[in-house]
């Protein structure tokens, strides 16, 4: 455990102010050193327990910073199906590029594809015979492919060529020199598109790779939906496991998806559409998020975000697109198209099997439907000129046809009362730290009735967030303190973004960074780690008393899983004094061990620390026994730290209090 315990100052004020006059400058030094006195008071009587919601923490995942299209959508290839450049021909075709050169190769788009909602396709025309090396095209994927020694990767691909030739498939090192994986692939001349489906084996490991697919004849050939995917995926539905797991270590609550702006668009012609993301993958036209500046092949569609949730135990948050952009809205009058859009939307989800929506559902492999219980309508909309008239519109609706789904509207109900039906309102805060820290207490005054707050974006950010820093995590851990003291009326809250591809980053800080092969955690990561008990606990009433409670925040919770029961109290000391806490908890039923108690503290010796792939664990949780766990003890926090204290209680007596 990192620097707790060490010099106790009992005297701070008095020693550091003599030295300062006495020193100079070396009193900073010691300043640091001061230590502070504080006691937090827990009262765990059952009377004043209240239980936090089971939805309180989750996730919100954004398709922002690549974090679906190369990031936890496993496909390797960007632009598999040549749309990227748009339906114009000939079109970019980046990140395509060929093998050869213009007097071996010719390659271009046209509209020959056999899939009329994505009718491009590439044609590559082979000029010299018997070209020594072969000529062709590859694709290096998102910034390079991650291909593993000992793995499998699944080719699938359409082709057609009037004559018939030999096409060579490799993974190659991203200047073609290394060869980790090569097959043939006959071509039959035909007039008809034929899908080749092949498995290619790495032998050897190359973390930058790129697929080619070349030949040596001269002839024309086409291409159409080149995908690659490795075929080891999170419970083989096309997610990336090792990115997975650092979500099911946070054990969310909920999935908020698919966007944030993402949904919105710029211009309502780039918005979401959940409609042109289902059914088989080759038929997806993909489309270009004009918010964040990519193109996505939607690969990871509505159904996949569906199947995500479920995957992470977490309540589906479909939020749709109301009508309005960035820059473009649909007046009330004319909504009603996009009404009956999510309305079907819905059935698809939750229809049965042998409804039309269902129906799709159920043949893309999930008969059994998709609980969604919540819709957001539309996202930081409100005030926009048909925002009101519209989400009412889908308010009734859906309200019709779904009583049970609770509604979030993108007005904020924290301060005064919405002016139109809704379950949950949204508030999103990016802020400074010190004005999260400080607004840790922003639920206190909020009415007890009416619309609960779903908290579905905070983050510190700008000029103290570095690229996601200790300091930036305790003004959240803070704010998130607060959110569980007034988790009557908060229901839900989530981290934003969560996710980074290190090499587009068009949003700063995030939770978890991530390359072709590489992923670490924040510190806003590993503070809402944390938090991952809170959902579904009790929580109880505490009270600090300390000349420093300013810069301090707490809160405690009971909470049970798999035959263990803790009381958890978390403390974050956001100030560069370490403290001398006195912890005293009254009216538990339970007795509090020794055995099985943990201190677990983030900290680091700069509040400016950050992680990187070179130090990925700078600054991330160190867990040691708590050996004088007891209703009254004293521990030491770190200056600039978020300690969480986990008392184990005898498990017989807590059962009969919760
Ligand atoms: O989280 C990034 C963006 O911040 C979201 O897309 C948007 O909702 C908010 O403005």
């Amino acid at each position: 455990m990192k620097r707790m315990g060490s010099k106790q100052v009992l005297v701070p004020t008095v020693s550091c102010l003599l030295l300062l006059f006495c020193l100079g400058c070396k009193c900073l030094a010691l300043e640091l050193e001061a230590t502070q006195t504080a006691t937090l008071k827990v009262d765990a009587s059952s009377q004043l327990a209240r239980k936090i919601p089971d939805t309180l923490f989750g996730m919100f995942f954004e398709e922002i910073n690549h974090a679906g299209a190369g990031g936890i959508w496993a496909e390797l290839v960007s632009n598999r199906g040549f749309e990227a450049g748009g339906l114009h021909t000939p079109s970019n075709i980046d990140p395509w590029s060929i093998i050869g050169n213009d007097s071996s190769i010719f390659v271009a788009t046209d509209r020959t594809s056999c899939f009329s909602r994505n009718i491009i396709a590439l044609r590559m025309e082979v000029l010299c015979d018997e070209c020594p090396a072969g000529v062709g095209i590859y694709n290096p994927g998102f910034w390079g492919m991650n291909i593993e020694d000992g793995k499998t990767y699944n080719l699938v691909m359409y082709v057609k060529s009037a004559e018939a030739a030999d096409l060579t498939v490799s993974l190659a090192s991203s200047d073609g020199l290394q060869k980790l994986a090569s097959v043939t692939v006959p071509v039959a001349g035909t007039s008809n598109w034929t899908k080749v489906e092949q498995k290619l084996i790495a032998k050897g490991t190359n973390r930058t790779s790129r697929l080619e697919i070349t030949s040596n004849k001269k002839g024309v050939v086409w291409f159409d939906q080149v995908s690659l995917m490795p075929s080891d995926t999170f419970k083989g539905h096309g997610f990336r496991t090792e990115l997975i797991s650092m979500l099911l270590d946070l054990k969310p609550r909920f999935l908020r998806f698919p966007g944030g702006c993402f949904v919105e668009g710029e211009w309502l012609r780039n918005a979401f559409r959940w409609r042109e993301s289902i059914g088989p993958w080759e038929e997806r036209p993909g489309h270009f998020g004009d918010v964040w500046h990519y193109w996505t092949d939607d690969g990871l569609g509505y159904y996949e975000f569906l199947q995500l949730s479920e995957d992470l135990g977490a309540a589906p948050i479909w939020v749709f697109n109301n009508g309005i952009s960035h820059n473009d809205e649909v007046s009330t009058a004319a909504i009603a198209p996009f009404v009956k859009d999510v309305l079907d939307s819905l059935e698809f989800a939750r229809g049965s099997a042998n409804s039309t929506w269902g129906s799709v559902r159920a043949a893309m492999g999930h008969p059994e439907p998709f609980p969604v219980k919540y819709v957001a309508i539309g996202n930081e909309d409100c005030g926009k000129k048909y925002y009101l008239g519209n989400y009412l519109k889908f308010y009734n609706a859906i309200r019709e046809s779904y009583p049970d789904i609770q509604m979030i509207s993108n007005c904020d109900g924290s301060s005064k009362p919405l002016d139109h039906p809704a379950d949950l309102y949204d508030f999103h805060v990016y802020t400074d730290s010190k004005t999260l820290f400080n607004m840790k207490g922003t639920f206190d005054k909020t009415s007890r009735t009416g619309p609960k707050a779903f908290v579905s974006e905070y983050a510190v950010w700008r000029t103290d967030a570095g690229r996601g820093s200790l300091l930036g995590s305790l003004a959240e851990a803070a704010f998130l303190t607060g959110l569980e003291k007034n988790s009557d009326i908060v229901q839900m809250a989530s981290y934003a973004p969560l996710f980074v591809n290190d090499n587009d980053q068009t949003w700063n800080p995030d939770a978890i960074v991530f390359n072709s092969w590489q992923q670490y955690g924040t510190p806003s990561y590993w503070m809402q780690k944390f938090f991952r008990e809170s959902s579904g606990a009790m929580i109880h009433p505490i009270t600090i008393s300390s000349s420093y409670s300013g810069s301090l925040a707490a809160s405690a919770i009971t909470w049970q899983d798999s035959g263990n029961s803790f009381l958890k109290v978390k403390i974050v000391n956001f100030g560069s004094d370490t403290v001398s806490l006195t912890i005293s908890v009254s009216g538990l039923q339970a007795s509090i061990n020794a055995l099985g108690s943990n201190a677990t503290v983030l900290t680091s010796s700069n509040v400016k620390d950050e992680n990187s792939f070179s130090n990925p664990n700078k600054v991330v949780p160190v867990t040691s026994q708590l050996r004088n766990a007891a209703e009254q003890m004293q521990v030491t926090l770190a200056a600039h730290s978020f300690s969480s204290f986990d008392l184990a209680l005898a498990q017989s007596e807590l059962v009969a209090e919760m």
